[in-house]
């Protein structure tokens, strides 16, 4: 049943979140209107002079105390191409590891008066705690195995460029459900803007209690992509990972890796995604990660603006005058 329909204006409509810590902070009409404002920034990053000075004056901060290429990149990108300054702090380079606690490390970055913290950590939750300890917007760029917006955000910009609209699709999420933080953003975004979620994995990849956040769990990856618009792949996430949770990656490539044959019970004009970084012959077939279906490139490339959306709307870009939006 289709609840949400994106298409509609929105209207009596008000963004008023100061912090991204989860989808699950935001409702069907906040997502539709980060989609929107990103698809006014899309055409920024193909100008021949990408910047524009929407931000310009404003700290953005990137805090990651776990590795990323994607994420963090595209963060940095998009505040440079909004002119706001920016600056980068590792785990390796941030005197946490001579024993400075988080809290104290957040609020000397405060007290240099920041715009907005990304904040990335192995732990869930840190990006909500350091929201109470520190008054810069944070950004979740991703907390232990709990969630990551910004990407879920760009899923959907993708799935919605593609097909149109995100209601009355079926979506099918492959793979290690239990570690991904992207698999909760996804599910709770997805199914609030009235798609269709299955999953299929490991049943030691499958935590408890899907089924109460309205996911169908498959008994088959077959069962799972049949008839499906979108097939999501996740990585196995090893480092998240105590024991070993399946018998060798080839067993997991058998029965749960994407392949050409596999994709041939989704719909015709499917869309194969998958967050990165990519095991390739893992979760993908290489053939169906490079293949006329995937688009899983042009999520890296709306990632940008679907950033630029969020630095531009936490920091109240929306509500400031019409010229300076203008001239975005
Ligand atoms: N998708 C994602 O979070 O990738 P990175 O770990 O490279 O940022």
């Amino acid at each position: 049943m289709v609840e949400y329909d994106e298409t509609r204006e929105l209207s009596d409509y008000r963004f008023d979140h100061n912090n991204i810590l989860g989808i699950e902070q935001l409702s069907a009409r906040d997502i539709q209107h980060i989609l929107d404002t990103a698809r006014s920034f899309r055409e920024i990053s193909s100008r021949p002079i990408k910047k524009v000075p929407t931000l310009r004056g404003k700290t953005v901060v990137n805090l990651f105390f776990e590795p990323s290429t994607r994420t963090r990149t595209s963060f940095e990108i998009a505040a440079k191409r909004m002119s706001a300054d920016t600056f980068n702090i590792s785990a390796s380079t941030s005197s946490t590891i001579k024993g400075e606690t988080l809290i104290d490390t957040a609020r000397n970055i405060q007290a240099m008066a920041p715009d907005i913290l990304i904040v990335r950590h192995s732990c869930s939750g840190v990006p909500h705690l350091l929201s109470r300890h520190v008054e810069a917007c944070i950004v979740n760029a991703g907390d232990g195995s709990h969630e990551h917006p910004s990407q879920a955000l760009l899923d959907m910009y993708t799935v919605r460029e593609r097909k149109g609209a995100i209601a009355g699709l079926r979506v099918a999420i492959i793979g290690d459900i239990s570690h991904s933080r992207v698999a909760l953003s996804n599910f709770l975004g997805f199914i609030k803007m009235g798609a269709e979620v299955r999953v299929a994995g490991p049943g030691t990849f499958l935590p408890v209690g899907l089924e109460q956040l309205g996911v169908k769990v498959c008994r088959s990856v077959v069962d799972a992509v049949d008839g499906a618009d979108v097939v999501l792949t996740l990585r196995i996430q090893r480092e998240r990972e105590n024991d070993s949770l399946i018998p060798s990656l080839r067993e997991y490539s058998q029965y749960y890796g994407i392949s050409r044959k596999v994709l041939t019970y989704a719909k015709p004009d499917a869309l194969v995604m998958h967050p990165g970084p990519v095991n390739r012959g893992v979760e993908l077939e290489p053939e169906v990660a490079d293949g006329e279906q995937s688009v899983i490139l042009d999520q890296v490339s709306n990632g940008v603006a679907v950033r630029m959306a969020l630095l531009y709307l936490v920091l109240g870009g929306d509500k400031e005058s019409p010229e300076r939006r203008e001239k975005a």
